[in-house]
């Protein structure tokens, strides 16, 4: 029995702009049936943002969130989106450190680090992504990768921010591919990111905080993902994009 929430969380990427959006929730809404001991995060596109907050208004059961920001409060920053305005459009959630940002757009680890701190300091929860690469995995370094990772955010962090972190385990070899983590893999991965964090924070933070699993999660392997050990609920991308589908996922048990 486990005192955390499962968290699930849809990650749109670079679909459904305000039409879209506004139309997905009309249909999302009608099959999702809410749940007091879930909780659920949508990252639309930033320009849905407006469109998804009034699809979801008035309900506390739903947050938004957006997919990145940029660490500086304001400025010539061309592109970027900072954390305050995240928040003052309707983002209680910041996505930081996804694979995409980081092998797509060349994003370090220090960087994804500087972000976790602003969206700290300016009131968004950061879900940070961490996972490796097929690559990695297949050299037996997927444990050392993801703790680099994780090592490069927390050492500047002290036990009160880095309670407010959520951590995504999102394998990179398993996102929009169709191979999933078994709930095997899932768990010994969790389990061994929870000992890291107790080894800095403590156990008691450490069983506090949330860790979700990422990476080809479908309406027919949510539950078993949700059931394994250690793991706090689910980031989605693909299978997000599904109004029924991503509501089916919301209802699994665990
Ligand atoms: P996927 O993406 O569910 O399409 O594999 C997950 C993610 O990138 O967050």
């Amino acid at each position: 029995m486990t005192l955390r929430k499962p968290i699930l969380a849809g990650n749109w990427k670079m679909h459904n702009g305000p039409a879209e959006a506004e139309r997905f929730f009309g249909e999302f809404l009608s099959a999702f049936s809410s749940r007091e001991d879930r909780s659920v995060v949508f990252f639309p596109p930033a320009v849905s943002l407006a469109a998804a907050r009034s699809a979801v208004q008035g309900r506390a059961d739903i947050r938004l969130g957006v997919q990145n920001v940029f660490w500086e409060e304001k400025g010539a920053f061309t592109g970027e989106i900072s954390c305050g305005m995240a928040v003052e459009a309707g983002a209680a959630v910041a996505l930081v450190g996804h694979s995409e940002r980081r092998q797509v757009f060349g994003e370090t680890s220090e960087e994804t680090a500087r972000k976790v701190r602003a969206a700290l300091a300016a009131g968004l929860a950061p879900m940070l992504c961490v996972g490796e690469t097929l690559e990695e995995r297949e050299a037996g370094r997927a444990a050392e990768v993801v703790e680099e990772q994780l090592r490069a955010v927390f050492e500047a962090l002290d036990e009160a921010d880095a309670e407010r972190v959520v951590i995504a385990y999102e394998p990179v070899w398993a996102i929009g591919t169709g191979r999933t983590a078994s709930p095997a893999d899932a768990e010994q991965m969790h389990g061994s990111i929870r000992r890291l964090l107790a080894g800095w924070y403590g156990a008691e933070v450490a069983g506090r905080m949330a860790i979700l699993y990422g990476g080809s999660v479908k309406p027919d392997n949510a539950e078993a993902l949700l059931a394994a050990g250690d793991v706090d609920g689910v980031l989605v991308g693909g299978a997000s994009l599904d109004p029924a589908g991503f509501a089916r996922i919301c209802g699994a048990s665990s």
